[in-house]
């Protein structure tokens, strides 16, 4: 397709077949970060991105990434109202979120008192404004800049992915992000 469709291009164009996180990380091993400059694109259908890729492309402190987070598509689907979640659907969180507090972000015990007494309760905001701040957050913890993400949503305006930008430069940063997010802007 790129040689017939985008033929200009196609000499500059490189296909790597594997799993694109070991992929990533042999990438981000073999270049100059002093001298050089990246921009990232990551566009899985779920939930393929591993957190230490996302850190990976970080500490080259040269990298701008885009990254559509799997937001309805997988977080959602998987943080059950009744907070029972299979554990290896919780292993998944974690390699996603790169660590397990996004259980006591989105599910709180809370202790509730009615006629029999005190009682725990189980409650979750897996809300899309909570999900989407702690994606920024967990962003924010290894980049130096990032903007604020875009909903992208289906027909029936259900949220489907957040597309995030974070720039690792510290540097160039503040520029990148301010043009990200203009573009982002909805
Ligand atoms: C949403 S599609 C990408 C579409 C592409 N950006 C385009 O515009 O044509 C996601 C692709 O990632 C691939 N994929 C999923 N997990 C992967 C992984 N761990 N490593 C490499 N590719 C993966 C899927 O097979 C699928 O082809």
């Amino acid at each position: 397709m790129i040689a017939t469709d985008f033929a200009p291009v196609a000499p500059r164009c490189q296909l790597v077949p594997g799993d694109a996180n070991d992929a990533l990380k042999n990438w981000c091993a073999a270049r100059d970060w002093e001298n050089e400059r990246a921009v990232v694109f990551l566009d899985p259908y779920e939930m393929q991105v591993r957190w230490d890729t996302i850190e990976t492309l970080a500490a080259t402190k040269a990298v701008d990434l885009l990254y559509l987070f799997p937001l309805g598509i997988g977080v959602v689907r998987l943080l059950r109202r009744d907070g029972e979640l299979d554990p290896a659907w919780q292993r998944r969180l974690d390699v996603l979120f790169g660590t397990p507090d996004w259980q006591d972000r989105f599910f709180q015990v809370k202790t509730v008192t009615d006629l029999f007494g005190d009682r725990e309760t189980l409650e979750r905001d897996a809300s899309i404004e909570n999900i989407e701040a702690y994606v920024q957050e967990r962003l924010k913890s290894c980049f130096a800049g990032v903007a604020k993400g875009l909903i992208l949503r289906n027909t029936q305006s259900s949220p489907l992915y957040l597309l995030c930008f974070a720039s690792a430069n510290q540097k160039g940063s503040a520029t990148a992000v301010k043009i990200a997010q203009s573009i982002l802007a909805d």
